[in-house]
């Protein structure tokens, strides 16, 4: 049999010997069956170094949401870069930027620029301790905030190690991390208000913010149920915590708005990344001038060398052009192919009795895998998610995708972009039926 990733397989070898593990995040070193090399991208598809086509439903891990090289970015970003890469001073396109975000999100009064979301996340934790001098973060168990010591803490706790229901433990799943970073964390369960509650009351007056992905996209697209985010907002009012929203992947997904509007609420401080940029390193902090108010008068120090550097402004401008352009288009037809999506491999699920039940909003979804006898229903929090999902065959699914050419994240995360027509969304279905054939064929459970 011939070996479809030949070339990617010969070039990460060669990179194991100049770069750390071969990859440059530690999470790219898990893709099977083999880190991938990229060679072009152009709307919704990429074509790797051995000429293979995929309809790409990874999208950057999230951060093109305009396609791959979408037409007028390139000349955007090289009309700056000939006037220059880099100032570290004042451009006007910060200030073009930042007014077109005042403008599409609902409590973005003023902005602060950083290059990723892990920076945007410090910033604005350590803002949230400055502004209410309390030392605690809550945060909710497995969610994801970027990689650093403050992000990963209730990140993906081993199930030995969960601690009972009422108070999850906050570990972090990195070694080198500094212990007392862990003891400044409160963790919730998701989508459970009355427990959130009293997580509060037990930690009164000591918890500066609550930091929460309105939609927790990175651990199976849960969406909130029913009051949670007024309960948040609520228990921010009364306790004088900031709400955090971190819309990394929900801003811009849903509409220029991000998932604030969408979902009708206005948080104190939001993050935002990926999308703002169309896969440059851009992130913005945005948030009420009251929260600012630290930054504002540098008692809480924010700074970067490469922050609001122009060429990123130029790309993000584009982009948030291109969305104003879109009109309602978005995220009115991402939503429409994603649910049709979701409806197609469920009935090809259902075609070979295969347990995958894809759930979310659709311009974002996620493809769970149930273990044989593990209930039906939505998934609603972390610890249903992983007494649920089976990894190992989901994994392998998503290998005869891959080798069919539709290109999902290796955790089961699915995203459409603005480029995405309803003929991708048929060929992309057409190409999955014998996957999921050749799935239900050779699968053995491990
Ligand atoms: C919700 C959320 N927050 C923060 C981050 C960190 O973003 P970055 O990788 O740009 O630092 C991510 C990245 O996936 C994310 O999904």
């Amino acid at each position: 049999m011939t070996d479809r990733h030949s070339q990617s397989r010969r070039l990460y070898e060669r990179a194991t010997e100049s770069i750390a593990a071969g990859v440059n995040s530690g999470i790219r070193k898990m893709e099977q069956p083999v880190p991938l090399y990229f060679k072009h991208g152009s709307g919704p598809r990429v074509w790797d170094v051995d000429g293979n086509e995929y309809i790409d439903f990874q999208i950057g891990q999230g951060a093109l949401l305009y396609g791959h090289a979408p037409a007028g970015m390139a000349e955007a970003i090289g009309a700056q870069a000939k006037l220059g890469t880099h100032w570290a001073a004042q451009c006007e396109l910060e200030i073009e930027v930042a007014e077109r975000l005042r403008a599409m999100i609902p409590s973005a009064e003023l902005v602060r620029f950083n290059n990723s979301a892990t920076e945007v996340v410090l910033s604005a934790l350590r803002l949230a301790r400055g502004h209410t001098g309390r030392p605690k973060i809550l945060k909710f168990e497995g969610a994801y905030h970027g990689w650093a010591d403050e992000g990963l803490v209730g990140f993906c706790p081993p199930a030995d190690k969960w601690g009972d229901d009422e108070a999850p433990t906050h570990l972090h799943p990195s070694q080198g991390v500094i212990p007392e970073v862990l003891d400044t964390f409160v963790v919730a369960r998701w989508n459970d208000p009355d427990h959130l509650r009293r997580q509060v009351e037990k930690h009164k007056g000591q918890i500066a913010a609550i930091i929460f992905e309105p939609i927790m996209c990175n651990t199976c697209c849960m969406e909130p149920v029913a009051g949670l985010i007024e309960t948040i907002r609520e228990l921010c009012d009364r306790e004088g915590m900031l709400m955090i929203a971190d819309e990394t992947i929900t801003g811009f997904r849903f509409g220029p708005g991000g998932a604030q509007k969408h979902l009708g609420f206005v948080p104190d401080l939001t993050i935002l990344g990926k999308a703002i940029g169309g896969g440059v390193p851009f992130a913005a902090l945005a948030g009420k001038k009251s929260a600012m108010q630290k930054i504002i008068d540098g008692t809480v120090v924010h700074a970067g060398t490469l922050n609001g550097n122009p060429l990123c402004l130029a790309a993000s401008k584009w982009c948030l052009d291109h969305l104003a352009e879109l009109g309602d288009k978005h995220p009115r037809i991402p939503t429409q192919l994603g649910l049709r999506l979701m409806e197609g491999l469920r009935a090809l699920a259902d075609k070979h009795d295969i347990p995958l039940r894809p759930q979310g909003p659709g311009p974002v979804f996620h493809a769970v895998m149930l273990k044989a006898g593990a209930a039906e229903g939505p998934v609603r929090e972390y610890r249903d998610y992983v007494r649920r999902q089976d990894a190992p065959r989901w994994a392998h699914l998503r290998i005869c995708l891959l080798e069919e050419g539709v290109r999902a994240i290796e955790r089961g995360l699915w995203f459409i972009s603005v480029a995405h027509r309803d003929e991708d969304i048929s060929e992309a279905l057409e190409k999955a039926a014998p996957a999921f054939a050749r799935h239900a064929k050779e699968w053995k459970p491990v």
